[in-house]
């Protein structure tokens, strides 16, 4: 596995693998975990080589939260990608992605509005410039991002029609299941910030979730159905919780009634020091 840090070795490096076939490109913050390489599996499968980024944005993170604890943990990440068969790690300087003066930001309207974007005034902002940074500089023929982030993967699709990303050097953009925990909780390099006894009561998240679909399945309304979630929560330790939609799985449209097309349970909750989310079909 090659590691670049500067833009002008990782062009060389690119155009390298380019000539043997389809690159595939696994964008993240590092700390990683079984959702991480999942993906890169994932990647593997489906091209002849595979980059990873490790970047922690600070674009993405608003005033007071976690960018300084994020955790940072090149070296073991750097052997976990090696094992894995990746052919380029890119872990940029942060002055090779934001070099003095930069001044441009994309925002995707609408789709980045609300859930998350409500709670986190800026972060998709973030995440768009940075992630169509990462496509212009490692130009994939596909790229995959996982379910866990629902709102997160529909700004990146829409981000990437818009500015006509997806050809020619972007072919495909695919979303991964959710790797979750033996209990059921979403695996999320924000898990490290619980304490034992708040990771034990998190596990409350997915089952609460889980019911939660089967009274929407069975017909009942659905706002009491979201307010018992929240209280679900409430009394499972969680401290707070941002917010928990039944949306249109597309359109991220909050939904007052279960229709006939695809629709998604999506919850951000906060427990010790961490916000958590997650999202399930329901
Ligand atoms: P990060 O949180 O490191 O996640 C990197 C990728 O791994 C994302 O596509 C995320 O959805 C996926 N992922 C995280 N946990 C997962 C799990 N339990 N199952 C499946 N996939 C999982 O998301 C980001 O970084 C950043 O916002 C990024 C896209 C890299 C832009 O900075």
């Amino acid at each position: 596995m090659q590691t670049v840090n500067r833009i002008d070795p990782l062009r060389d490096a690119v155009a390298t693998l380019r000539r043997d076939g389809p690159l595939a490109l696994v964008p993240t913050m590092g700390a990683l975990h079984e959702g991480h390489l999942t993906l890169v599996r994932e990647a593997r499968r489906r091209a002849a080589h595979v980059a990873v980024s490790i970047f922690v944005n600070p674009r993405q993170f608003g005033a007071g939260e976690d960018l300084d604890a994020y955790p940072r943990q090149l070296a073991r990440d750097s052997a976990m990608l090696e094992a894995e068969g990746v052919a380029l790690l890119w872990a940029p300087d942060p002055e090779a992605m934001y070099p003095a003066g930069y001044a441009t930001n994309i925002a995707v309207a609408g789709i980045s509005e609300g859930l998350c974007g409500a709670a986190r005034p800026g972060h998709f902002d973030g995440v768009a410039t940075v992630v169509c940074k990462l496509f212009n500089q490692v130009r994939p023929d596909l790229a995959l991002f996982g379910e866990k982030d629902w709102q997160q993967l529909a700004v990146i699709r829409r981000m990437a029609r818009d500015l006509d990303l997806v050809r020619p050097h972007v072919d495909r953009i695919i979303g991964v299941p959710t790797v979750r925990e033996a209990d059921g909780l979403a695996m999320s390099s924000r898990n490290a910030y619980l304490t034992a006894e708040e990771r034990a009561a998190a596990a409350c998240l997915p089952k609460a979730m889980r019911e939660a679909i089967a009274r929407i399945g069975a017909g009942e309304a659905i706002a009491p159905v979201l307010a018992g979630l929240e209280h679900a929560l409430l009394d499972g330790g969680f401290r707070a919780v941002d917010y928990a939609k039944l949306c249109d799985a597309d359109s991220l449209a909050p939904l007052a009634e279960r229709g006939t097309g695809p629709a998604r349970l999506l919850v951000a909750a906060r427990i010790g020091k961490a916000r958590l989310i997650d999202n399930m079909a329901a």
